[in-house]
């Protein structure tokens, strides 16, 4: 059911859940103080409970509900990033209910850029919100991707597609090191550029690291098709109109492939909708050309998001392809 903002804001006022537009992908939003619209959200998405959930605000003031502790290096990076795609963990206020961290001591904050958010929460107040996607499907990017996962029952909000399209990236440093617990627009560089002698670590694309943040232990992004790396000379000898090619060299240019090729800003904008579409469109493997990860600021987090959808056995040789 496609609600305006307005409507949205009611009905999340009135405890229900509603998704919602952001800059990265939709959520899946509730208000942050209403335990049974957050039960809600993880019944609907079918999402573990051990799995906490990121705060959403409109106004740095709003985090005085959520901690109360801030440090200098969370200050600065708020300046720099919000509103914008980056989430923050802070340690978490006692009163602020444990169904959202999933028992955690820690929350994580972020203040979307997207305009129907912002709006949306000035009027609300924090809202908890995930990627709307059911449990295991891949993140959604547009309104159509809502209505496959859940039909016409859910309200939501038609922001058209999501200009960045991969989720936040989510950043740990409470602690006096940093570590990216996920990748994502918002790059250690740019990080760095803000906070030059910060030293920040990453813990996401290797894969023998103890997660750090619940939600990495977890299969995301998995369509039905096989996600596999292939170099052109690999899928030449491949003679099957089951097989999808994703690329960003435009080197590769074959009739009897279903194909899409564009640059890495626009390929993470789409990676969700191809993968979905592959799926739609019953294709059994979507092959994508290796690329490695300094070739563009993005590509680390899309590389991520490409290895979380591989299944384990697929998985092995890409470290020889990229690491
Ligand atoms: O871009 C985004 O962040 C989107 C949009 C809707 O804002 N939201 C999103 O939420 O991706 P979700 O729930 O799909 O992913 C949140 C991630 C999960 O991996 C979760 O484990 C992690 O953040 N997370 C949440 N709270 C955490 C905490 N206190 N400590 C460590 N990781 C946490
Ligand atoms: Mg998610």
């Amino acid at each position: 059911m496609i609600i305006d903002s307005e409507k949205a804001s009611e009905l999340l006022i009135k405890g229900k859940i509603v998704a919602i537009p952001t800059e990265t992908v939709y959520g899946l939003a509730a208000s942050f103080s209403d335990l049974l619209a957050i039960d809600s959200i993880f019944v609907t998405k079918g999402r573990p409970s051990d799995n906490p959930l990121i705060v959403h605000i409109s106004d740095i003031s709003q985090l005085s509900f959520i901690t109360d502790e801030i440090n200098e290096t969370q200050l600065k990076l708020m300046n720099a990033f919000w509103p914008g795609p980056l989430t923050l963990l802070f340690k978490k206020k006692a009163e602020l209910l444990d169904r959202i961290t999933a028992g955690l001591d820690t929350v994580a904050v972020r203040m979307p850029s997207h305009p129907i958010a912002l709006e949306i929460i000035q009027k609300t107040g924090p809202i908890v919100a995930p990627s709307a996607n059911k449990s295991g499907k891949p993140s959604t990017t547009r309104v159509e991707h809502i209505l496959h996962d859940y039909g016409g029952l859910l309200p939501v909000v038609d922001g058209g597609s999501c200009e960045i399209g991969i989720e936040s990236t989510v950043l740990d440093c409470i602690a006096e090191k940093a570590t990216i617990l996920r990748p994502g627009k918002i790059t250690a560089d740019d990080i760095q550029t803000v906070l030059p002698h910060l030293i920040i670590e990453s813990s996401s694309n290797h894969d023998s690291i103890k997660p750090k943040s619940p939600g990495m232990k977890y299969t995301h992004y998995s369509p039905n098709a096989t996600v596999r790396w292939m170099t052109p000379d690999e899928l030449d000898g491949v003679y099957s109109d089951t097989v999808r090619y994703l690329h960003v060299h435009g080197k590769f240019n074959s009739k009897n492939h279903k194909g899409y090729h564009s640059n890495f800003t626009q390929f993470t904008k789409d990676l969700f909708d191809q993968f979905r579409f592959a799926d739609m469109e019953h294709e059994t493997e979507i092959a994508i050309e290796p690329f490695h990860c300094d070739e563009n600021p993005i590509a680390s987090a899309l590389l991520n998001r490409i290895r979380k959808a591989m299944k384990a056995e697929v998985k092995l040789n890409h470290d020889e392809i990229c690491s």
